[in-house]
């Protein structure tokens, strides 16, 4: 049995990366350590993690924000963040071990004198343990913290250590366009080596955008027609019936297209048309990444308004409830020009997909939330059976759901039971949740082990950032330069009717 499992490894050089070694002691610091994502996402992440065993047995975290509170009054902060957001109801136990780890220091980000301090902590640490552990940082602060931040760690002489990993996660946006995407890296180069970083997107710690490299490299029947000679186009869903909440601050400078295209969609394009790697080495993964992106022609000006339609919220029903429109939202300016809705036609210029139009699409306030890639291919290229019986006949598609729902399905055309050779399609479907009974963990647990480990093959490189904002840029210039206002959408709807123009004809964007 081992000779096989050997053999196996040695003949496919992709199950190497699926080897994961212990994580390694460590201490994690998190900066915006009171905010939003450490007690919704961060935290509960960590506890979860705690649970399963995942954490390593040396294992700190400090936390980091201006407000003063002593290491109590921070852990009373996270056991309720804990028990408010864990996936799992938490065990008082392993709640209350986790706990004991926490330490809590406050200074303003840019103060030089508070990151002494925090060093002062991390080095107590390392001598209670009687070994330096590894330091990541984890920036989930507002983003105009992040370079002040990272210049403030390696004036403190603490963006690398001699006998230990030093290594830095930082959460999304990074940057708002090109520009500044560059500016904020930069810093990022002048303070850490590329291997130190970690750029988060959190849906590539989602299970099932894993899932959608598995199914191509773990199988041998969709190879064949993976490419323009089969494909006759591909739909790129991320669709949420939330609104704004209380973000507004942050979202009318944003919008869709950078909210969501510009990272997690583009990052599901990528996995969905990227080459096979010669392994799951972070490197070799990222290598094909960049090269989809690249291979996206930025628009010209004159080419936006023809392959890209945005749109926004008006007031409507969801849910059974009266939800006010975008401009209405709290916090929303009352000229707002921002969008909540983005559709995109988009073209890999390569020799497998040149011709394949990719269509995005993502919005607020729509009928549903789910979040797909759809994949349908050419019909077929002769209907042997009489006009009347092949009307249900369909072009195969097959679905990729990573959320709600998660699963695979593929449609086909069937025989209808009966005398007459009447077809219909029917759907082959496989369900993450009657499959695997086991629950899946959440992004950020993933995301931070990896980071733990140093493994970033999850996480995106400079490159990749570099390429994602070179096809957001040009649209974002010519929306603005547009005196144009993004086109109504009803709230609980499929969003705005001039999205249907984008497909061409015959095509249909899947109901929500
Ligand atoms: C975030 C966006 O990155 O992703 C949010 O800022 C969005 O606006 C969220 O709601 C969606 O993530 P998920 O995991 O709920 O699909």
């Amino acid at each position: 049995m081992a000779v096989a499992v050997e053999s196996l490894t040695e003949v496919n050089p992709l199950a190497l990366g699926l080897e994961r070694g212990p994580v390694p002691p460590t201490t994690l610091t998190i900066f915006g350590a009171s905010g939003d994502l450490a007690r919704r996402k961060l935290l509960p992440a960590l506890y979860n993690l705690a649970h399963d065993g995942a954490l390593p047995a040396r294992f700190n975290l400090v936390g980091i924000s201006r407000a003063e509170m002593s290491d109590d009054e921070y852990r009373r902060f996270a056991r309720e963040a804990i028990v408010s957001f864990s996936r799992r109801p938490p065990d008082t136990q392993v709640l209350e071990g986790l706990l004991t780890r926490l330490r809590y220091v406050a200074f303003g980000f840019d103060e030089q004198e508070g990151y002494g301090r925090l060093d002062g902590v991390i080095s107590e640490l390392d001598a209670e343990a009687g070994l330096p552990l590894n330091r990541v940082y984890y920036l989930s602060t507002a983003p105009a913290f992040f370079g002040v931040i990272m210049e403030r760690l390696k004036a403190a002489g603490m963006n690398h250590h001699r006998e230990t990993d030093v290594r830095i996660i930082i959460e999304k946006p990074f940057g708002s366009d090109l520009a500044s995407a560059r500016a904020l890296q930069a810093i990022v180069s002048t303070s850490f080596r590329e291997r130190q970083v970690f750029r988060i997107d959190h849906y590539l710690g989602k299970e099932t955008v894993q899932n959608v490299l598995a199914f191509r490299f773990a199988n041998y029947l969709f190879e064949p027609v993976w490419n323009r000679n089969y494909i006759d186009h591909v739909q790129i869903t991320a669709a949420e019936d939330l609104g704004i909440g209380t973000r507004a601050g942050y979202y009318d400078s944003s919008g869709a297209l950078r909210d969501l295209v510009q990272n997690h969609m583009l990052q599901l394009l990528t996995l969905l048309c990227m080459e096979p790697p010669a392994s799951f080495d972070a490197d070799k993964v990222r290598d094909e990444k960049v090269k989809v992106l690249e291979a996206i022609r930025p628009f010209r000006p004159e080419e936006v308004a023809l392959n890209t339609v945005r749109g926004r919220y008006t007031d409507g029903v969801i849910g059974g409830e009266r939800v006010p429109g975008y401009l209405d939202e709290d916090g929303v300016p009352e000229h707002s020009g921002t969008e909540t809705y983005a559709a995109l036609r988009l073209e890999v210029h390569n020799w497998r997909w040149a011709g394949v139009p990719i269509f995005l699409r993502t919005g607020k306030r729509l009928a549903r939330k789910v979040t797909e890639i759809a994949v349908t291919l050419k019909p077929v290229p002769h209907m042997a059976f009489q006009n009347a019986d092949s009307a249900g006949v369909q072009p195969n598609q097959l679905v990729l759901t990573v959320q709600p729902n998660e699963g695979v399905s593929i449609s086909l055309g069937a025989k209808v039971p009966g005398t007459r050779m009447s077809i219909r399609p029917v759907n082959m479907e496989f369900l993450y949740g009657t499959t695997f009974l086991s629950e899946s963990p959440e992004a950020y647990e993933r995301l931070i082990t990896d980071a733990m480990r140093g493994d970033a093959t999850l996480f995106t490189r400079n490159d990749e950032v570099d390429a994602q904002w070179s096809i957001i840029d040009p649209i974002l210039a010519a929306w603005r330069a547009s005196e144009v206002n993004p086109a109504p959408y009803e709230a609980g709807s499929e969003g705005p009717e001039e999205a249907q123009g984008l497909l061409g004809a015959g095509r249909h964007w899947r109901t929500l």
